[in-house]
Parts: structure tokens; sequence; C-alpha cells
């Protein structure tokens, strides 16, 4: 049984990491988390006290994070400011948290010989054209995008050096698009899915020809499990489960599982420098550490999804509104 300090666990990922670490391991945990806008406590507050105990405060903070790492045998690094549109809005928060507060954490870890996760993106690679057959593997060269993906691959970035430099005893990976409950309804799939609880017509950037590969949010800390248990120190594993679809048809089926008719959406304002598409080949991690995706089928994951949206509307409903204000100022 080992203590485990989760950072950024009241998010969307972290929460359902969270709970599964309860629920299937014997692990405590720590959580830290700054409970910015995309923080939710409500998540967790179901939890036993003896199992999960939540610290507010932020990631950049040293004399915090300090005091959390030398009680911890194990750190999950989930926190960041995540969201592509805030960044293009106002990055400096990305600086500070992904940036900033991973190398505080880093250095943490390094003082008290902590074994040490760090959760990222496939954004890290920039985008693949449409018709290429390739996909990202763990020898891709960085290529990031925007201000959220760059502020990531310096992350990446300071990781490595640590490794290489220090000794820290750290693994990284980089997941696809993740769906599933707890998910922040700025994001794609569960905005559209509280849209159309409310009668708002979905909204599609540009064409909607961009292709994200998407896999449920608990395959992913599957495959983190399996990293913590199994995965070589200083490695990179790429976490996909082949679900590449584009926008277009993810708001169809949404409208289709949701008994509307499938061409009831808007074309909205394009996200600027908006990636293209993104695709992982996960060979690696399948056939060195044996993980494979238990959600097969896209349909009934979204779905279930579906089903957890309409019944915690108290979960979301506080921030729809503010939520949308932000888009509409976009035109989006
Ligand atoms: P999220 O925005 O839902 O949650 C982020 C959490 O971090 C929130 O609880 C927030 O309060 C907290 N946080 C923000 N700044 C902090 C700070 N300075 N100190 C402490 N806590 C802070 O994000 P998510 O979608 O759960 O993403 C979690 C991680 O997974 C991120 O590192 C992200 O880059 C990565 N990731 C996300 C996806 C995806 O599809 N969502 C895919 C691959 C990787
Ligand atoms: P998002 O959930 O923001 O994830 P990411 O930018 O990390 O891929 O967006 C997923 C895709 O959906 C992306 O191509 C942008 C697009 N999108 C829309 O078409 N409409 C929307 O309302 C949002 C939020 C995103």
């Amino acid at each position: 049984m080992g203590r485990l300090l989760v950072t950024g666990g009241a998010g969307f990922i972290g929460t359902n990491f969270v709970r599964l670490l309860v629920d299937s391991t014997d692990h405590t945990v720590t959580v830290l988390d700054a409970m910015t806008y995309a923080g939710n406590a409500n998540s967790l507050a179901d939890l036993p006290a003896n199992r999960c105990r939540l610290v507010i405060g932020s990631v950049s903070d040293a004399e915090l994070v300090d005091s959390l790492v030398a009680e911890s045998d194990i750190v999950v690094h989930f926190a960041a400011e995540s969201h592509n549109d805030n960044s293009l809005r106002d990055p400096s928060p990305f600086i500070q948290t992904n940036l900033v507060g991973t190398y505080v954490l880093l250095e943490a870890v390094r003082k008290y010989g902590t074994r040490y996760h760090h959760i990222s993106t496939d954004e890290v690679y920039g985008d693949l054209e449409l018709d290429d057959p390739a996909r990202f593997t763990e020898n891709t060269p960085y290529n990031p995008s925007s201000p959220y993906s760059s502020t990531k691959a310096g992350s990446d970035l300071l990781v490595r050096a640590w490794v290489r430099s220090f000794g820290v005893q750290a693994t990284i990976s980089n997941c696809s698009n993740n769906y599933g409950p707890y998910q922040h309804i700025e994001k794609f799939i569960p905005r559209q899915i509280t849209n159309v609880i409310d009668g708002v017509r979905p909204k599609l950037y540009g064409a909607g020809l961009n292709v994200r590969d998407w896999i449920h949010v608990t395959d992913h800390n599957l495959a983190v499990l399996r990293i913590l248990e199994a995965g070589r120190l200083g490695e990179t594993y790429l976490i996909g489960a082949d679900g590449e679809l584009g926008n277009k048809t993810v708001i169809e089926l949404i409208l289709q599982l949701m008994d509307q008719p499938v061409d009831a959406y808007d074309h909205v304002n394009d996200r600027a420098g908006h990636d293209m598409r993104y695709a992982i080949d996960s060979t690696k991690l399948r056939t060195e550490l044996g993980w494979e995706p238990t959600y097969g089928d896209f349909e009934s994951g979204l779905a279930a999804t579906i089903d957890w949206y309409r019944a915690n509307e108290d979960w979301w409903r506080p921030v729809k509104q503010a939520t949308e204000a932000k888009y509409a100022a976009a035109g989006q």
C-alpha cells in the first residue's frame, strides 16, 4: 500500500483516477488542487476521508509542494491548464501552472527521490494531415501548435532533463482526447451534450473535418496504473485506443443518441491555428506493458456519458451559463 500525491485530482481525468484508486487499490490519496474554474470538490465529496484527502493549493507553491512530496511515495501530476481555447484568450496561467508548476514538482521529487509520473498529451506532436496514414509514436518530433500544447511540450522536456541530469525516477505518458464522466462542459463532447439537454444547437468549429483520437478516461487511467506498476523509468508511453473520428461525425452521433435530427447543429467560428488530426500508435504500451483498452465501442461509451450528464445536472448546471458566455464572445 502506498501514499499517492495526485495533483489536479479535482479535475476531469484526475477525479476519475482518484476514484479508480479508491475503488480498485489499497493506496491512500492526497489530492493537491488549486480549485481553478476547472476543479470541482463535489467530484470527490463522496469518497471516504481515510482514503482521500483534498489539499487546496497550487503546484507552483514550492513550500506546500515540498511538504506534501515529503510524505508521499509516488506523485502523479495531472494538474494543468488544459483548454486550448482558453490558452488563445490568455496564455499566462498556462505558463505558470504547466511550466513553473512542473518545475516546482520536479525539484521536490528530486530532493526526496520520489517516483514521479507525468501526465501529458499527444498535442505536443502538433498535427497530422487528414490523408496521412502516419500516427504519432514515441519517436515523433515535438511540434506543438498552441500556447496549451507548447507549455505541455515544455513540461515534458523539463521531465526528460531532470531524468537525465539529476536521475529523477520519472515516466511520461502522452494520451489522446479523453471522454467520460466529470469532464468540464467547456470541452467538445460535454459542451454539445449539455447544449442538447438545454435545447440549444451543438456548435461545430469551421467545417468540422478535424479528427480526434478518442479514448475513454478509464482506459487512460488504467494505462497510467499499468505504467506505475511496470513502466521503465525514464521512458515515455503513448496512450491511445484507435478511436479516430471526425468532429462532424461525433456531433451527429450525439444528436442521434439524444433523439434529435442529425443536422440540427450550427457551424461557428473556427479555432485559430486549429490542429487538423491527432492519431496515436500505442504499440509500445500494448506490447511492453500488456495494456489493452476495455471500452472497445465508442458509441456505447458515448451513450453512457450522455446518461451521466443527464443524471448529474447538479454537477454542471452552475457553470453552464458562464461557459457559454465565453464562447459567445468569440462567436463560437
Ligand atoms: P481539467 O482542466 O479538467 O483539470 C485540471 C485540474 O488541475 C483542475 O482540477 C484544476 O483546478 C487543477 N489545477 C489547475 N491549475 C493548478 C495549479 N496551479 N495547481 C494545482 N492544481 C491546478 O484537465 P483534464 O482534462 O483532467 O487534464 C488533466 C491532465 O491530463 C492535464 O495535464 C492535461 O494536459 C492532460 N491530458 C488531458 C487530455 C484530455 O483529453 N482532457 C488528454 C491528454 C492529456
Ligand atoms: P476540445 O475538446 O477542446 O479538445 P482539443 O482541443 O484538445 O482537441 O476540442 C475537440 C475538438 O472539437 C477540436 O477539434 C475542437 C472542436 N470543437 C468544436 O468543434 N466545437 C466546440 O464547441 C468545441 C469546444 C470544440
